[in-house]
């Protein structure tokens, strides 16, 4: 029989990806379908923690299996920065361009352009907590290129590759992203342990 688990989103294409890849055994529901409309605090100070506060908040308030996944992306110059702040970097308006040109005015002049995007899925399943994490190595180029994807995709190049983030297809980004990376760990777990 199908089990079903949470992914603590209100991201529709997220939640329609992940549902793909664990169809046969999960049924993969999003806040929305739990009734979970309030924005849940992502106060913690790590990606780790982010991604559990998220995770623990579902299962506590709605005592079900759950998973959720966090994002930064972190630059070796910046000490790692913008990391778990990269939504908010240049403000709570969460702007994407602004956050791009802040990160391109601190980097101004820095040799070493070094960054990586990493996703921490944090799992509460059976009263048991697990991590998954997924992590793809680029370079800050020193200006936006292309209208893919979102974020900072316009000024980042995944390594081996010349295109950004924005250039690639999408099929493309999908396959070695991050988030592609942690979630392919989360599944064979479910898959395989489960
Ligand atoms: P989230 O945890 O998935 O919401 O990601 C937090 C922030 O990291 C986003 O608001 C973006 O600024 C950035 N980010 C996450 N994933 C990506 C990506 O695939 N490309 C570019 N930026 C991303």
């Amino acid at each position: 029989m199908k089990r079903e688990i949470v992914f603590a989103t209100n991201n529709e294409h997220k939640l329609h990806e992940v549902a793909e890849l664990l169809g046969d055994r999960y049924t993969v529901i999003g806040l929305k379908d739990i009734g979970c409309t309030e924005e849940i605090p992502e106060t913690a100070e790590t990606l780790e923690g982010n991604a559990l506060l998220k995770a623990k908040y579902v299962f506590d308030k709605f005592g079900k299996n759950c998973f959720s996944d966090d994002t930064g992306l972190e630059v070796e110059a910046l000490n790692n920065a913008p990391g778990v702040y990269s939504a908010r970097y240049a403000g709570e308006e969460k702007s994407a361009e602004a956050n791009m040109n802040k990160l391109l005015l601190e980097l101004q002049n820095k040799l070493n352009r070094k960054a990586r995007f990493r996703t921490v899925v944090a799992l509460i399943i059976d009263g048991q907590e697990h991590f998954f994490e997924g992590e793809v190595k680029g370079s800050i180029i020193e200006e936006k290129r292309g209208a893919k994807g979102f974020g900072y995709d316009p000024i980042f190049i995944p390594e081996g590759y010349t295109k950004t983030f924005a250039e690639l297809p999408l099929t493309e980004k999908n396959t070695i992203s991050h988030r592609a990376r942690a979630v392919k760990k989360l599944v064979t777990f479910l898959e395989t342990t489960t």
